[in-house]
């Protein structure tokens, strides 16, 4: 069967443990070397991934073409509106197009009903690269830079500030895969997906909501935010105002465990979600998370395309 990964749970915890664990051994092997020399097995030798970008990014697209070049095989950008695909090919026809010449398809678009269509389709894995749903490439190298930390998946504490948007509702999803709990705090009217919470709670994991920033990070390990206003959303002066109080400055970063790591996908609007004090604070993780976002990848690649 084609492993396409448009969520965690695609892959399952057993599986993204063993993501992490070989993200973790390729990263060692390779410290120092030039950054765009192939892994010593490159085990992707010979396979290109196409890439489909309907939104813009900079960590994703960079990430997986690298992790490619590391893995021994090579990557392909295709700008949505230089495609037929934006003139109204269809995704099912695209779908079969891209089976036809490339071993793998990553895609970000906005409406998560697209991917799906698109992995119906396809005859070779496809990859969620960001939907307006959810962002798992992103957690699993969030998941690495907490683990390489020392911390340990089952049992952490998790807090999420803000909007309750893509990366939020991915996070829930590894809440429920590796047993951990997630206290999110955030505003009524931008909690995140309530299937994902569900789905959460019934695979074993803890997710409180709530209105109140401090209850959301007292005690905990981790503290994670994103942008208020994601790709695509309207925003707006009170989408804005309502997010005010779960701004992660160095006040409610002492609310959190005094050993607390602080974690943001970024891009990051400074002085906004996050103070300059905290991103570039001591307890910042977000430039490891950042470089994490190729080793994660690469674990996923290796995942999709049946050699892990
Ligand atoms: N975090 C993330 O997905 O970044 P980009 O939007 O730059 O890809
Ligand atoms: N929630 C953000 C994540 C960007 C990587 C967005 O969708 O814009």
């Amino acid at each position: 069967m084609t492993r396409h990964f448009l969520s965690l749970s695609d892959a399952g915890g057993d599986t993204l443990a063993a993501m992490l664990n070989d993200a973790i051994d390729r990263k060692a092997a390779r410290k120092e070397w030039p950054k765009a020399r192939p892994d010593a097995d490159a085990p992707l030798a010979g396979h290109v991934l196409a890439m489909i970008f309907e939104k813009n990014s900079t960590r994703t697209r960079v990430s997986f073409d690298m992790a490619m070049r590391q893995l021994g095989g090579s990557a392909l950008i295709m700008e949505a509106g230089s495609t037929q695909l934006g003139r109204g090919e269809t995704v099912a026809d695209t779908a079969r197009v891209l089976s036809r010449m490339v071993d793998a398809i990553m895609i970000r678009t906005d409406d998560h009903a697209k991917i799906e269509e698109l992995a119906h389709y396809a005859e070779v894995p496809v990859i969620n690269g960001l939907t307006d749903l959810s962002h798992p490439c992103q957690i699993v190298a969030d998941l690495l830079t907490v683990v390489e930390r020392g911390f340990s998946l089952p049992g952490l504490q998790v807090a999420w500030l803000g909007d309750g948007n893509n990366v939020a509702n991915s996070l829930i999803e590894a809440a429920g895969q590796m047993k951990f709990t997630v206290r999110i705090g955030g505003p009524s009217g931008y909690e995140p997906n309530a299937g994902f919470i569900e789905q959460a709670r019934a695979a074993g994991g803890e997710v409180i909501l709530t209105q109140d920033p401090i209850h959301a990070v007292k005690g905990a390990q981790v503290v994670v935010t994103d942008t208020w206003v994601s790709m695509g959303q309207p925003g707006g002066e009170k989408h804005i105002a309502a997010m005010q109080p779960y701004q992660v400055n160095t006040a409610l970063m002492a609310q959190a465990d005094p050993g607390a790591m602080f974690l943001h996908c970024l891009p990051a609007h400074r002085e906004e979600e996050v103070t300059n004090e905290v991103i570039d604070g001591p307890q910042s993780a977000v430039w490891d998370e950042a470089e994490n976002r190729l080793h994660a990848q690469k674990s996923v690649l290796l995942w999709a395309l049946g050699k892990l």
